[in-house]
């Protein structure tokens, strides 16, 4: 079964629903700032050419069936603030990854901790995922806090993992199973 089909995802501030080619100038405005960018596996934006090229990409992610490109649309205007991918999805191990990135003036506000929230909800109860994971750079210190304010556990330090212009980095891996959400949920504790 190819990754199942999300319509939209509701929460308090937020409505996340798949992405469109008319999305891509708002999305300029987020992944054109190298700030937002910096820990991202693509530089940031000169133009909407680049956006496009990014849309392609998630594009046949979509057609493979392991993954979804969501963006986050803010409730009071219905701008589109940022994304959030669900990808790696993997069929047999009940298993997805997340990744995301929001507009730099709008960070600091929990908004991306709410997206999180709600498609952690959304995947650990409608689609039935076992486990859900994300692998961040240990010096993103705002992504290292959000899973765990999350609910995610740190699992390990992944040496040297990745490379990008030329420099090898380390990445930490970050999971949260379906147990764990469900017993943090029962205790009142994160989310
Ligand atoms: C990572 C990112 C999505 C966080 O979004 P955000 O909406 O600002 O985060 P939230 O406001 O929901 O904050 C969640 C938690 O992280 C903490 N946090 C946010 N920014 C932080 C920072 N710069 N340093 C330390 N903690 C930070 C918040 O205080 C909050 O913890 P708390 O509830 O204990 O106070 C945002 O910084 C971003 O888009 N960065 C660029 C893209 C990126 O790096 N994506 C992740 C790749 S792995």
């Amino acid at each position: 079964m190819p990754f199942p089909a999300i319509v939209r995802i509701e929460s308090p501030r937020l409505t996340l629903r798949p992405v469109l080619a008319s999305d891509l100038a708002d999305l300029l405005e987020v992944n054109g700032d190298p700030r937002v960018t910096r820990f991202l596996p693509y530089p940031a934006w000169q133009s909407l050419e680049d956006g496009s090229a990014w849309l392609s990409r998630m594009e046949a992610l979509g057609a493979s069936g392991t993954g979804r490109q969501l963006v986050l649309v803010a409730k009071p205007d219905s701008k589109v603030i940022g994304t959030l991918l669900m990808f790696r999805f993997d069929e047999a191990s009940s298993r997805l990854e997340l990744g995301y990135a929001l507009a730099r003036n709008h960070w600091g506000q929990g908004l991306m901790k709410e997206a999180v929230d709600a498609v952690c909800s959304h995947a650990f109860g409608e689609l039935n995922i076992r486990r859900i994971e994300a692998e961040v750079n240990p010096a993103n210190a705002a992504s290292c806090r959000l899973l765990l304010t999350a609910g995610f556990a740190l699992e390990g330090n992944l040496r040297q993992r990745w490379v990008a212009n030329g420099v090898a980095y380390d990445t930490c891996i970050y999971g949260c199973l379906a147990e764990d959400w469900r017993r943090n949920r029962r205790a009142g504790g994160p989310p």
